[in-house]
């Protein structure tokens, strides 16, 4: 902002402070209204949705999957999608303190006198471009399923079997994610997209005993599994053997 345009600023501020209107009562009773309309929506949503408080908790599990409040969702997004160890700190602390010290520099970089979003291109498609990724790292974030459990309903075929088929199933679901397999696989939402292919489909692709046979002799780097316990290695090819196109649709 050069002098002129600074003379025209104060210029104009004067004419439209002779013209405006005292703070108090007219700022105060906006204020005052929009107060009693945010405070009237919780009361409402709260008598008509209810609150639940979560169940005690319990210093001792060892199964709990911590997860963030969902506004914490797309740092927890950013540090899904970082792998490398050494950079996850700038990626989750790093950025978001970049675009905080952004923020708070703001009237030192940006100097332009114009208002207008239009008229400030680079500003506005900054803000815009901020507000678009969060809200997809915080979809994306919602959606993640965590790299400790593997989240698929059981179909409806071998809940209706239950028994020891059942508990073979549910013991597999729980082994595969215990056993390290989604460092490399994914299976549903869950688990790393690589080193080794998508397993979410691999019944369509390769029969009970290929999968068995991938776990004795993998192809490298994959490691072999031939020395799980026999139960383990036995529920984990089970439930692979399960993992259809129709098993993945039962959501
Ligand atoms: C270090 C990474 C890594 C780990 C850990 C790992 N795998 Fe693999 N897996 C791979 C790679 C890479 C391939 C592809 C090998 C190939 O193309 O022959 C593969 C292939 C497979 C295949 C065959 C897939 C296909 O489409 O043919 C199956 C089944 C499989 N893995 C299951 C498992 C299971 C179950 C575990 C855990 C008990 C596991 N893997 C752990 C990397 C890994």
């Amino acid at each position: 902002m050069n002098r002129r345009e600074k003379e025209q600023y104060l210029r104009e501020y004067a004419v439209l402070k002779s013209k405006g209107k005292p703070f108090f009562p007219y700022v105060v009773a906006k204020d005052g209204g929009m107060v009693i309309v945010v405070i009237g929506t919780i009361l409402t949503l709260s008598y008509l949705l209810g609150g639940t408080i979560a169940s005690k908790a319990d210093p001792t599990t060892t199964t709990w999957v911590p997860r963030p409040e969902w506004y914490y969702y797309f740092v927890f997004e950013l540090l899904r999608v970082v792998k490398p160890s050494s950079i996850t700190p700038l990626a989750t602390v790093g950025i978001p303190t970049i675009a905080l010290l952004l923020l708070l520099l703001l009237p030192f970089y940006d100097r332009s006198p114009e208002r207008h979003p239009l008229r400030r291109p680079v500003a506005t498609t900054a803000g815009v471009l901020t507000i678009l990724a969060m809200a997809y790292l915080t979809w994306m974030g919602a959606e993640g399923g965590a790299p400790s459990s593997i989240d698929m309903k059981t179909p409806p075929s071998i809940v209706k079997e239950g028994g020891a088929q059942l508990a073979l199933y549910e013991y597999g679901k729980e082994v595969i994610p215990s056993s390290g397999c989604l460092a490399c696989h994914k299976i549903g939402e869950n688990g790393n997209p690589g080193p080794g292919p998508n397993l979410t489909r691999i019944a369509d692709r390769l029969p009970e005993a290929g999968i068995a046979q991938t776990l004795r002799n993998p192809t490298a780097p994959m490691p072999s599994f031939k020395n799980l316990p026999p139960q383990q290695f036995k529920a984990v090819v089970n439930y692979l053997s399960t993992l259809t196109k129709e098993h993945e649709e039962e959501k």
